[in-house]
């Protein structure tokens, strides 16, 4: 695709006059933005760009190591992976209302994120320390901020806020991504050579699984709804509708598994089980203001619901969520 390729030189171009010969810093946390913003800045600076990974622990399964491979192994970026999982967990330990669980997970991420970031730009810093703070702000994120959507009255869930951190860190700002729409940024990371998979998944909330665990995130917790929610994705994508031709990864908006600190009474083999629940959602939505619960083919459910209470040692219910926002919200928390 010409014109894709003639941007990718244009933006290149653009980003190499600003930034000159200064080094920037990049927050990659996996999702789509980040990570096109990290790969087009890359392709234009090489090495004057240092990622910083911040791992909260609240990560689908294999995704730490998924960016690690991708960035460092693959694109050769050098890339800071600070594993934070031990600190996120301690300080969520006991924690159950899902406001205060937002906001220790956001903060944290900004305090994690900011000490690393003043260690780059300290470094060398008789020679050359970071100038920049690079961020994945794309057009809709700007028109946002702006105030030019109508703001909503109530605060339904607080999302994380990292603006004012370039200031906070006396580092100027560099968005290469800002004039974009989501689909334009996916077209991007596909002829900078990111993989099909990497740059059309779903979204993925900043607190991650941490509002994905109802009430207090236990990591023995987390890690069962990783492999669960393993397993529900990779059964999507590997089911296809005949009418389409499309997978149901890619007939849904968003899709994902939540776990329910409850246990129910099961039977296996000739024994009694008392296991935990997990709830499968699926949506479909243009705007993620409103959505429609996804009308799964009962057969996918069916194989999802026998390979998680099979393969899943902890889990012996499976539910589906058959609400729609309103009035439910897509994530429980
Ligand atoms: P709700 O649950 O409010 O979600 O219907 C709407 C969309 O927003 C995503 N979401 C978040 N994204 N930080 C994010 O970056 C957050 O704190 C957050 N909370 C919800 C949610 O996954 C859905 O796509």
């Amino acid at each position: 695709d010409w014109v894709m390729d003639s941007y990718v030189d244009e933006a290149v171009a653009r980003i190499r006059e600003q930034v000159g010969d200064e080094e920037v810093i990049l927050g990659l946390s996996g999702g789509v933005d980040s990570s096109v913003a990290a790969a087009l800045i890359h392709r234009a600076i090489g090495d004057q760009l240092t990622c910083v990974f911040v791992d909260h622990g609240l990560l689908r399964l294999d995704e730490g190591r998924m960016v690690m491979e991708m960035f460092a192994g693959r694109l050769h970026a050098k890339v800071v992976h600070v594993d934070a999982s031990a600190q996120f967990l301690g300080h969520l330990a006991g924690v159950t209302d899902p406001e205060q669980k937002r906001k220790i997970i956001g903060r944290e991420f900004v305090e994690v994120f900011k000490a690393e970031a003043a260690k780059l730009k300290a470094a060398n810093a008789s020679a050359k320390g970071a100038k920049w703070l690079a961020q994945g702000t794309i057009y809709p994120d700007v028109v946002e901020s702006g105030g030019t959507k109508t703001k909503k009255a109530v605060t339904i869930k607080s999302h994380h806020n990292v603006g004012g951190l370039p200031e906070q860190l006396g580092l100027k700002l560099l968005e290469p991504l800002r004039e974009l729409f989501k689909d334009e940024v996916r077209e991007l990371g596909v002829a900078l050579g990111l993989p099909h998979d990497m740059v059309y998944r779903h979204p993925f909330p900043g607190p991650g699984l941490g509002v994905r665990v109802l009430g207090e995130v236990k990591p023995e917790y987390v890690t069962l709804l990783q492999r669960a929610d393993a397993i529900f994705i990779e059964e999507l994508r590997a089911a296809v509708d005949p009418v389409s031709g499309k997978n149901w990864y890619e007939l849904t908006s968003q899709a994902f598994t939540v776990f329910l600190p409850v246990k129910s009474v099961g039977v296996m083999g000739d024994g009694r089980t008392y296991d935990y629940v997990v709830a499968l959602r699926a949506v479909q939505t243009s705007d993620f203001m409103t959505a429609d619960w996804a009308e799964l083919p009962y057969s996918l459910l069916k194989k999802v619901s026998g390979r998680i209470i099979n393969e899943v040692r902890g889990i012996n219910r499976v539910t589906y969520d058959v609400s729609s926002k309103p009035p439910a919200t897509i994530e429980w928390e």
